[in-house]
């Protein structure tokens, strides 16, 4: 007679979805969401657009514990792996209706203010909004934009469906009208029921999925598995799958990990898990330093910001990457792990050269760490695409500069899209260091660009415009350091 099965919770991947609780012993290391929604639960209101996390037709909602805080977060189902989502709530559309078919005041307000034509966008723009609304009862229009950064319609048009927003932000109902705040109490509970004391491991045949609990357990599979592909946030290994079909197997999800989602200040500077989304990190980063706030709304669209993480960022090792730059010429450290222990090394060190990190086998990034920036230093970061929303970077330069006496006492200059590798721009720091910091000085040292980078045309720029912009961005540093330009610098790259 069969044995009922003992539910270990280290052999299962288990998560709520709407209101019903899933357990699944099998499951592939590259099952997206999306492809579990609609193909196996039949929850075809979430729509497969581009499949890359461009379009946002597939939003859905994932709600987080941490502590006793349930946070829920827009994010893209088409690269999320179901594997992924152990210990979490998954929403969809389905669920915002009331059981009497009553819609919730956001899907009201796309009816009430025409923001739907063709409709294929519509579920994925109703799940932003609703992301939206739950977290900010108040929105401004900039963040009604922001929250929409991610979803593309072809059709409507952004004017109605902003409007919506607007409307859905000043009907709120009492809880027992949303299906999310209704429940809280008890979704709590039941996510706290399934929350793993032990490493998940479920094998199928050559198939290996993997969810370390925490970070001793992540080196521990790492030694054991040391060609498995690690997955942060998969906003770039969920590509690999739909796009190139590449195998991840095995697999190790760590965006459970809370120790790699820590955020911790001191007078030293703040140090970031390397699980950390860049929604959290940019929110810590930007306010010890300003200028850095105005590069989060230029990377990706909301539910990309909400998935990728700034570890995986630098640990893809990408030159178009937008967080080393910065993050290189702030001083920045990262540290590795392994069973081994851990070590820390600057990280403009950690890229060796194109797809080449310095990062052994066993070993996973753990941690940022990034140095306080003295109040007189000057520091600015600018990213060149070409459309102002959810693109990736031509180039992005960063710059900081110490003056002292009218001249340069020290210069730190990196460029994302100018090399192999996220670079310093040695010989242009070496050209201002000890002159006086005036345009003479920067258009001489704009002329060390050419030793400093060969970069390549591609499809983003050619190799003439990135060389020219390049330059052209420390004569920008220069005028916005200088002050009263900076306004009309601004006005005139868009940004007001
Ligand atoms: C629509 C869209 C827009 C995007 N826009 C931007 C943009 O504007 N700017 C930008 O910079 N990027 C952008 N990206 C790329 C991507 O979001 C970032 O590179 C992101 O930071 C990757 O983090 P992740 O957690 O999703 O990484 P994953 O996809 O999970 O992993 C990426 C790589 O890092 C490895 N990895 C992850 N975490 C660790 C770890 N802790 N230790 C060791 N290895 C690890 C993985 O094995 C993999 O090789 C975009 C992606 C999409 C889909
Ligand atoms: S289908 Fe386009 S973002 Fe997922
Ligand atoms: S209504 Fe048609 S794409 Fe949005």
């Amino acid at each position: 007679m069969p044995q009922a099965r003992e539910n270990k919770n280290n052999d299962s991947i288990r998560f709520i979805l709407n209101d019903s609780e899933v357990t699944l012993t099998d499951v592939a290391p590259s099952a997206t969401l999306l492809d579990y929604l609609r193909l196996e639960r039949r929850l075809t209101g979430t729509k497969e657009g581009c499949a890359e996390g461009d379009c946002g037709a597939c939003t859905v909602l994932v709600g987080r514990l941490s502590g006793q805080m349930l946070t829920y977060e827009s994010i893209n189902a088409c690269i999320r792996f179901v594997g992924s989502l152990h210990g979490t709530h998954v929403v969809t559309v389905e669920h915002l209706a009331a059981r009497d078919g009553t819609l919730h005041p956001v899907q009201q307000a796309m009816v009430d203010f025409h923001g739907s034509q063709c409709g294929f966008c519509t579920p994925g723009f109703v799940m932003s909004l609703y992301g939206l609304w739950l977290s900010n009862d108040n929105p401004s229009r900039a963040d009604i934009e922001k929250a929409l950064q991610g979803n593309l319609c072809r059709c409507t048009g952004y004017e109605p469906i902003v409007k919506a927003a607007e409307a859905a932000a000043s009907a709120r109902p009492s809880a027992i009208f949303d299906p999310i705040v209704a429940a809280r109490d008890e979704t709590i509970a039941r996510l706290k029921a399934m929350k793993s004391e032990e490493t998940i491991t479920i094998r199928d045949g050559e198939h290996c999925l993997i969810v370390p609990a925490d970070a001793a357990g992540l080196a521990t599979a790492l030694a054991q598995h040391q060609g498995a592909t690690v997955v942060a946030g998969s906003t770039d290994v969920g590509l690999w799958v739909t796009k190139q079909m590449r195998p991840i197997n095995p697999v190790i999800f760590i965006n459970g990990i809370a120790e790699l989602q820590q955020i911790a200040r001191s007078e030293a500077g703040i140090t970031i898990g390397a699980g950390v989304s860049y929604t959290a990190a940019f929110a810590a980063l930007s306010s010890a330093y300003p200028a850095l706030g105005r590069l989060i709304d230029r990377i990706g669209g909301e539910q990309v910001r909400n998935m990728g993480t700034i570890g995986g960022n630098i640990a893809n090792g990408s030159p178009i990457g937008d967080s080393p730059p910065p993050l290189i010429v702030l001083g920045a450290t990262v540290t590795l792990r392994s069973t081994e222990g851990t070590r820390t090394l600057p990280l403009e060190d950690f890229f060796i050269a194109y797809g080449k990190q310095d990062r052994k086998a066993g070993e996973f990034v753990e941690s940022i760490f990034v140095p306080r920036l003295p109040a007189e230093d000057h520091f600015a970061a600018y990213k060149i695409s070409k459309r102002r929303d959810e693109d990736i970077s031509a180039l992005l330069g960063a710059f900081r500069i110490a003056l002292e006496d009218g001249k340069v006492r020290s210069a730190r200059i990196a460029f994302g899209g100018m090399a192999g590798t996220p670079k310093r721009a040695a010989s242009v720091e070496a050209a201002l260091i000890g002159k006086p910091w005036t345009e003479e000085t920067v258009r001489v040292a704009q002329g060390a660009f050419e030793t400093d980078y060969q970069p390549l045309s591609d499809w983003r720029a050619t190799s003439t415009y990135r060389m020219l912009a390049a330059k052209n961005l420390l004569l920008r540093f220069f005028l916005e350091s200088e002050g009263e330009a900076a306004e009309l610098v601004r006005y005139a790259a868009g940004e007001r």
